[in-house]
């Protein structure tokens, strides 16, 4: 064991709340997390000092003896609306050593409906077809101008400039929530973009998913027919004084060049109409009704734009056609610089895949997935405003001579903090690991989707419920997936039920209001940020909507505790499913209904505890135990054979231990015939295949567990890598391997659920493992596979919120030298190979062992 060269003394990272960008604040008392650094082994905080320094007033400081560093509550006076100044941190060691923070800058947004002057303004008789209007004003500005603060937010998208210069880097701003309960608002510094005189204010408007098509059915407007904007410009000037330039009735409007936006079928642009309102006939706007109290600031980053790509090559097609490949599948669009006749039009047309040489679109369904340009004359940059798209090819038309060095794929994303890590020296595993990466990204656009290519695009509940572990390593999704849950308590329905989509779109038609595996979302992913980020407080917020989701359960359930019948998604996209039925899966649906019943119930009370609410937690227990009784009773037979006789049974039965200790053994043996029977082919949909390795190694065969994480043929995680994907599928085999799309209607090329693979990647192939809430305790346990084709090394870092975490084993010879990083703050239970047992704290660490043979293990 060594330890490191030391390392200054520092307090390094600091958070408020989730947000990585301080400055508009959506609480008056913000929780702080702060990471150390020092190279002194023997390091421990034992108390800590939170110093805020208002803006030109003098610090106040409180001072707390805990050795905590995670979302610890605001001690001083509580802030208020428009505060600004510079938080520090200050934490002290045994001997008094204090760790200093650099003072970060934070200002709070607007607490209030009251705070807001301005009020939504939209052209005044606007129609769903009529181009992207733009609303607009001037405003004179007298003096000096010190500081100024734009709050701002639209119902629909909106793009801000002030005297030409664009506002910001967001895309598709204000985000998309569930807007009739919770309307984001962003806040942006603009002083440098003013001058003292006559200043030009617009936004350009969108349809966004405020008012273009949405699901299937491609109904239209579904949270309101009128596009608006709220804006709210607040000055101070050297003398003092202040000045308040707000949207009202006094606000003009124009049409844009922007002739048709929707998010699934595309822009259609006219380049000759610039997006200003010079020249152009200005009409009146009106005042468009909105409860302000949903206003909120945002919890995480917004949309970005995080990576541009360039063409890998130019296609030219069976039929003529001139396709792009970007190498690479993901969401966003195409920008395209060119130059042509006035009028004259080029057309891109997105696909993520090729068939039979030409674009694949069939699986975009109804999403017309198409920008069209009409070309002004001169220099004209193609790139859309108000649409993205999921792809990676692109079809041209209009544009003779394409030089690829004018083209490039903008790809956006929630903009989250990257957080873990992951490589190996297999090849296939580490392209399966960036194609979870990728699909991460294409989905997280502010709210976690199912697909971001068809007419469709929502925010599966089921999806997410299975994602979210291997979500919350890869990127920092603490304010992102907070943000969702509130809009999932939003759109809960009043018995409980929770809509398979979020924020709800489908409306209370759908069937599937109360689905396993697919509500209890709000059962899981509170957990879920309990775990990964230690965020108690979101757990007591969602309290009441993880109780009402169980209760709903227990009144849907049998006396007894089974949850029979009824509407059911089963363990979705299990490959023995035919094409046309993605539900017709081994396992019984009553079968995963009762075991999400079980686990969900057992996981309010795990919530009630944490939160002291003791009768609660007994309550929810009982209800947990009584329905195990149950599934036992009706599921398993005497010996441990489990009803469906699958992967996925025995998987949940398994990993959430089901099953009395007596009958554990037959299970495991009984899966991993199943499994050996199989060739190592994965056979679970969205249910089993998040638990199957760790039920493998639960069977005590984590040898089979790398068979299968390995196994190339059709079904398994890595087929698809051999069919070149560059992102997660939906289907095990959403390409056949002749090439050919799977001909089923739900054939999506990017869709997380499946990655789900990754967290056990991470916590067992890598052998970075959460133990205790916000990685305070970790277990380093890597499997390192004992078979003669094992990995040669594998690697996985983790920027927790104590600061960073590595793990690094590597083969020599017959032995395995592992190495670890841990932060202060963390402490780890190591497990070696040879299966000797450490514990350590933070500092650089070393071990090499000998691993136990198969028959030894
Ligand atoms: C979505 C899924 C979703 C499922 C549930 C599909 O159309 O793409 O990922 O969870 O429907 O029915």
């Amino acid at each position: 064991m060594t330890v490191t060269a030391p390392t200054a003394l520092r307090v390094s990272r600091v958070l408020l709340e989730h947000n990585d960008d301080p400055s508009t604040l959506g609480t008056a008392t913000p929780r702080l997390s702060w990471a150390v650094e020092t190279g002194d082994p023997g390091w421990q905080q034992q108390a800590y000092e939170i110093g805020f320094t208002p803006a030109g007033g003098e610090e106040q400081v409180a001072r707390v003896e805990s050795a905590e560093q995670l979302l610890v509550p605001w001690p001083l006076e509580p802030l208020t609306s428009r505060a600004g100044g510079t938080v520090t941190i200050r934490a002290y060691g045994p001997d008094g050593a204090v760790a200093e923070s650099e003072p970060l800058s934070i200002g709070v947004g607007l607490l209030e409906a009251s705070d807001w002057q301005a009020r939504f303004v939209g052209p005044a008789g606007q129609g769903l077809e009529d181009p992207a209007p733009i609303v607009f004003t001037t405003a004179e500005i007298a003096g000096e101008i010190t500081s100024a603060r734009l709050y701002v937010t639209a119902l629909g998208w909106y793009r801000f400039a002030i005297n030409g210069t664009r506002v910001g880097d967001e895309e598709l701003a204000p985000g998309w929530t569930a807007y009739h309960g919770r309307l984001r608002y962003q806040s942006f510094d603009v002083t440098e973009l003013l001058t003292s005189g006559e200043n030009r204010f617009q936004a350009v408007l969108g349809n966004g998913w405020f008012r273009g098509q949405m699901s299937w059915d491609m109904h239209r407007a579904h949270y309101g027919d009128k596009l608006a904007l709220l804006a709210q410009l607040e000055i101070t000037k050297a003398d003092g004084s202040t000045q308040v330039i707000k949207s009202d009735e006094t606000w003009q409007s124009c049409a844009s060049g922007i002739l048709a936006d929707d998010f699934y079928d595309g822009q259609r642009t006219d380049l000759s109409i610039p997006l200003d309102p010079a020249g152009k006939e200005a009409k009146s706007v009106e005042l468009v009704e909105w409860d302000l109290d949903t206003l909120f600031a945002p919890y995480g980053p917004p949309i970005r734009v995080v990576e541009t790509l360039p063409v890998k090559e130019i296609i030219t097609s069976p039929s003529g056609k001139t396709i792009i490949d970007f190498g690479q599948n993901l969401v966003g669009w195409v920008r395209l610089k060119t130059r042509g006749e006035a009028g004259a039009e080029v057309i891109i047309r997105h696909a993520e895949v090729l068939e039979h040489g030409e674009l694949g679109v069939r699986p975009l369904r109804k999403a017309k997935a198409t920008d069209s340009y009409l070309l002004s004359g001169g220099d004209d940059v193609c790139e859309p405003l108000f649409t993205f798209h999921g792809f990676r090819y692109a079809e041209v038309s209009g544009v003779a001579d394409l030089d690829p060095s004018r083209v490039e794929a903008v790809a956006i994303s929630s903009d989250l903090r990257r957080t873990g890590t992951w490589a190996s020296s297999h090849d296939q595993l580490n392209q399966l690991h960036q194609n979870v990466v990728w699909g991460m990204r294409g989905n997280f656009l502010d709210v976690p989707t199912d697909c971001p290519q068809r007419d469709e695009r929502l925010g599966w509940t089921g999806d997410i419920q299975v994602f979210s572990p291997t979500a919350s390593y890869l990127f920092h999704t603490g304010g992102f997936l907070s943000n969702w849950l509130a809009d999932l308590a939003v759109d809960q329905w009043e018995d409980g039920s929770v809509p398979s989509v979020i924020p709800n779109v489908l409306g209370e038609t759908h069937n599937g209001a109360a689905a396993a595996a697919w509500g209890d979302a709000a059962a899981v992913v509170p957990t879920v940020l309990w775990q990964r980020f230690a965020d108690r407080d979101l757990v007591a917020t969602q309290f009441p909507s993880m109780k009402a989701w169980v209760d709903k359960l227990i009144s849907l359930a049998t006396e007894d505790g089974l949850w029979l019948g009824g509407f059911q998604y089963g363990d979705w996209l299990d490959p023995t499913a035919p094409p046309e039925n993605a539900a017709k899966a081994q396992v019984s649906p009553d079968v995963v209904a009762t075991a999400h019943l079980i686990r969900s119930a057992a996981l309010v009370a795990d919530a009630a505890e944490l939160l002291g609410k003791d009768d609660e937690a007994k309550h929810y227990r009982g209800v947990s135990e009584r329905s195990r009784q149950s599934f036992i009773d009706e599921f398993v037979t005497g010996s441990g054979r489990v009803l469906g006789d699958c992967q996925t049974a025995y998987a949940m039965a398994l990993v959430w231990d089901f099953l009395p200790e007596d009958r554990r053994d037959h299970a495991g043996r009984r899966l991993a015939d199943l499994v050996e029977r199989a060739d190592f082919k994965v056979s679970t949909g969205f249910v089993g295949t998040p638990l199957i390795l760790d039920a493998l190694e639960l069977a005590g065969r984590p040898d089979l567990a790398w068979k299968m994480i390995t196994a190339t043929e059709n079904p398994s995680w890595l087929y698809p890598v051999t069919m070149g994907a560059t992102t997660i599928w939906e289907r095990w085999d959403s390409m056949l391997p002749d090439g050919t799309i799977n001909p089923g209607q739900m054939t999506s090329f990017n869709h997380y659920a499946f990655g789900a693979v990754a967290d056990w990647m991470h916590r067992r192939l890598a052998g970075l493992a959460p133990a205790e809430p916000g990685y305070r305790k970790i277990i380093i346990a890597p499997i390192v596979p004992i078979v003669p084709d094992g990995l040669d090394w594998c690697e996985a870092s983790y920027d927790s919120g104590y600061g960073p975490i590595t793990v690094r084993w590597q083969r020599s010879g017959d032995a395995v030298e592992l190495t670890a990083t841990i932060p202060p703050g963390v402490t780890a239970d190591v497990r070696l190979p040879d299966g000797a047992e450490h514990q350590v704290s933070h500092g650089d660490h070393a071990w090499t062992a000998v691993p136990k043979t198969k028959e030894e293990a």
